[in-house]
């Protein structure tokens, strides 16, 4: 967040006050002095006229997602967003997205850097979706989900694809981009009616109501920043 923004929040001096202080070059961020269009992550060390600003507590939350809402921190259109359905201090963004009428496992955290990672395509982090579809797909259309769909920005990845039941299809994907499972799908001409994320990076949403969450443990933790070579 911008470095207004984290004194504001970290109780030093309104935003406004705040830019005067960085102004007056009283600010400094990891040792250099802060500039109005800093940013700072939660792991930064920030010191104002030289004494150190508390951290912000770190905070990793898990959401079963809800469908109808939108997995934006504000929406224009004034849609309920998942940042509302979370604990608000720390607060905490999604890590990723999800489509509104998408269902399923959302990380929220305040951990920039792990953040970025996860939501890298470099670390091809797994997310397991079950989808809904038109139709039965059958063995060829598994294969083909399996080994690589032409869409218009490219042939997608090898996955893993099974068929559950008549009608629904897992999908383990290490791959993110927009609409994904949907546009997958819809190639091999079985339509999606609904899609769940029941896992991301092996948080499954087990136990959680729809618009339920929970705090990971410290040791899911370390495994999703094990999974990314986090530091
Ligand atoms: N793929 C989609 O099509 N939609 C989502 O919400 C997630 C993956």
């Amino acid at each position: 967040m911008r470095l207004n923004a984290y004194l504001a929040r970290a109780g030093v001096a309104s935003r406004r006050g705040a830019d005067e202080l960085i102004k007056a070059g009283r600010v400094r961020v990891n040792g250099e002095p802060g500039q109005l269009n800093t940013f700072v992550a939660a792991a930064d060390r920030v010191e104002v006229d030289g004494r150190e600003v508390a951290k912000q507590r770190l905070a990793y939350v898990l959401l079963n997602k809800p469908a109808g809402v939108v997995t934006t921190a504000r929406d224009p259109q004034r849609r309920p967003t998942v940042v509302q359905l979370v604990p608000q201090e720390p607060r905490v963004v999604p890590v990723g997205r999800l489509d509104a009428d998408t269902t399923g496992a959302l990380l929220l955290t305040n951990d920039g850097p792990l953040a970025h990672r996860l939501a890298h395509p470099r670390y091809g982090v797994e997310k397991t979706y079950v989808a809904d579809v038109e139709g039965d797909p059958d063995e060829d259309a598994l294969r083909r989900l399996r080994e690589g769909v032409e869409l218009d920005d490219g042939v997608t990845a090898p996955a893993r694809a099974r068929r559950l039941a008549r009608g629904r299809v897992e999908l383990v994907l290490h791959e993110g981009r927009k609409h994904q499972v949907k546009r997958m799908l819809e190639a091999v001409g079985h339509p999606v009616r609904r899609l769940h994320r029941s896992a991301y990076a092996g948080l499954t949403v087990d136990g959680l109501e729809p618009g339920g969450w929970r705090v990971l443990e410290r040791a899911e933790v370390d495994a999703l920043r094990g999974a990314v070579n986090a530091p």
